[in-house]
């Protein structure tokens, strides 16, 4: 689905996506969330002691799509295919060996059984921009 066919609403002056059913999203194991806008814009969304975060599916390390499969441990998602970590509620990669990149992050919530997710920004992601320095997050 393209982002422009969720239904949209605003709430504390951001808008939101209203993104899935509540029940599709069960504890500790994680919902992709794909967009038609673009390739690499995926989100991954998990319930994890009750609460709701969302990150980007898109691993720093060497660009997979699979944060939603990651291993939920001590606050942070590892990506499976090389053990990359992040805090779940901040994006930080918490191995500062591997840099300080960052996984964004959206704002979640759950209202009358269904998941809110902020509304993403579709742009290309840098490192598919031939100008990109591979330096710069490292
Ligand atoms: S692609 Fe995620 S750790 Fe390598």
């Amino acid at each position: 689905m393209f982002i422009s066919e969720y239904t949209e609403i605003e709430k504390n002056g951001l808008k939101f996506l209203k993104a899935i059913r509540s029940d599709k999203l069960v504890e500790k194991k994680g919902y992709l969330l794909e967009f038609d806008d673009d390739i690499d814009m995926q989100l991954a969304i998990f319930r994890i002691k009750g609460e709701l975060f969302c990150l980007s599916n898109i691993c720093l390390h060497r660009h997979a799509s699979e944060i939603y499969n990651g291993i939920i441990r001590d606050n942070t998602v590892t990506c499976p295919l090389h053990g990359w970590s992040y805090n779940y509620r901040t994006g930080e990669n918490v191995n500062t060996k591997n840099g300080k990149a960052c996984l964004k992050t959206y704002q979640i919530f759950e209202e009358n059984n269904y998941i809110y997710i902020e509304k993403p920004e579709i742009k290309i992601p840098k490192w598919r921009d031939i100008n990109y320095d591979y330096n710069e997050d490292n």
